[in-house]
């Protein structure tokens, strides 16, 4: 009984200190291109040839980098939150959400911080070493069609909360009308939603994410898709299938949709509009897309951005940049941590 009161102290003064050795306020610094420039010279090259090694190897990767961008960025700013791992004193950090299911290329990012921390110890903020990291993935996956610079100084959060991440990030069973407000509280249009769920022409999802879909009517799913799905997800079992068909088992869109072998790719994971053919021609897995549908100004987008590939390019190069420039909460403290998976303690 003793000792574990001696530990809680203990704790409690750590945390103390933590709080009172933070950097600064993170609502201190303006956003700049180029803010490593003299700090650290060559941070973006850093990130860029890591990025390029590890999609080489797996283009899915790139995938991965773009979705942790948008979950990290939509729960408390862009602050590296979603890095950190379960602690005794956070039991519960936005990881273990069950919208986070599925997050990956934790890996790749430690990896890539420690080559930085080996080129300028504790200078360059794993925040702004993942929105680097999703900007090159996204050039590398567009064949350099979505493109843009990206303005840093963020600095690392020490707050990462399960129950925010579930509050504040979509659900793939959610209707147009909550996702219209889940993406307005943040303040991001109609038309912002529809172009940055365009990210859905990239990588996996688990089939526990869209079983609701396997039973939907054919006014909002077509059938055979429908069938394919069902193949590709067998009851009590829950593997992963690819968010766009045109990735897919030649062999097995050849049995279920043998009108489709034609789109089929050698290179999987391009990142274009054709989430926009795939959400009008009803063959897109989540219910949230297909919802897109539903409502007209979403819908008038959709048409929009199936039309203009070239448009689309742009403007989800623009919506991406918005998102990496979403703050942390007024008066957080920040830090730059030495391992993105840890608070650094002073
Ligand atoms: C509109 C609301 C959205 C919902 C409901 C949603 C939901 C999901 C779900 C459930 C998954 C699959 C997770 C799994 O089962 O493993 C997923 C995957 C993905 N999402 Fe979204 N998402 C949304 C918007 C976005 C946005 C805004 C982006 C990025 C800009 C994005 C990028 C991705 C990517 C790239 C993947 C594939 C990740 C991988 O292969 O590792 N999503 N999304």
């Amino acid at each position: 009984m003793r000792l574990s009161a001696a530990v809680l102290c203990a704790l409690v003064a750590v945390q103390a200190a933590v709080l009172l050795a933070a950097v600064s306020s993170a609502q201190a610094g303006e956003l700049e291109v180029g803010y490593y420039s003299k700090k650290c010279r060559g941070v973006e090259n850093i990130v860029k040839w890591h990025v390029s090694r590890a999609l080489k190897a797996n283009r899915r990767t790139g995938a991965a980098l773009i979705r942790l961008l948008f979950h990290d960025c939509f729960v408390r700013g862009c602050d590296g939150s979603v890095f950190l791992d379960k602690s005794y004193e956070n039991p519960h950090p936005e990881k273990e959400a069950p919208a986070n299911i599925g997050l990956a290329a934790f890996d790749l990012l430690e990896e890539i911080k420690a080559a930085v921390e080996d080129r300028c110890p504790e200078v360059v903020s794993c925040s702004d070493i993942l929105i680097y990291a999703a900007r090159d993935a996204a050039s590398i996956l567009s064949n350099g069609h979505v493109h843009f610079e990206v303005p840093a100084g963020r600095l690392d959060g020490y707050v990462s909360k399960a129950e925010e991440a579930q509050a504040e990030l979509p659900d793939s069973t959610h209707d147009v009308e909550k996702l219209i407000e889940t993406f307005a509280k943040k303040n991001f249009t109609v038309e912002e939603l529809v172009i940055l769920t365009g990210a859905h022409s990239i990588g996996k999802t688990h089939c526990s994410s869209f079983r609701g879909r396997l039973s939907e009517p054919s006014s909002q799913i077509t059938p055979a898709y429908r069938d394919l799905l069902n193949y590709k997800c067998p009851q009590g079992s829950n593997p992963v299938v690819d968010n766009n068909v045109r990735d897919e088992d030649y062999d097995v869109v050849a049995k279920y949709m043998p009108g489709f072998t034609s789109r089929v790719r050698k290179i999987p994971d391009f990142l274009d509009n054709s989430f926009y053919h795939n959400t009008l021609a009803k063959i897109v897995t989540f219910h949230s897309d297909w919802t897109l549908l539903t409502h007209k100004e979403a819908l008038d987008h959709v048409h929009e951005y199936a039309d203009n590939g070239t448009l689309w390019d742009e403007d989800f190069a623009d919506s991406l940049l918005k998102l990496s420039k979403l703050p942390m909460p007024a008066g957080s403290k920040g830090q730059i941590r030495k391992k993105c998976n840890v608070i650094k303690l002073y």
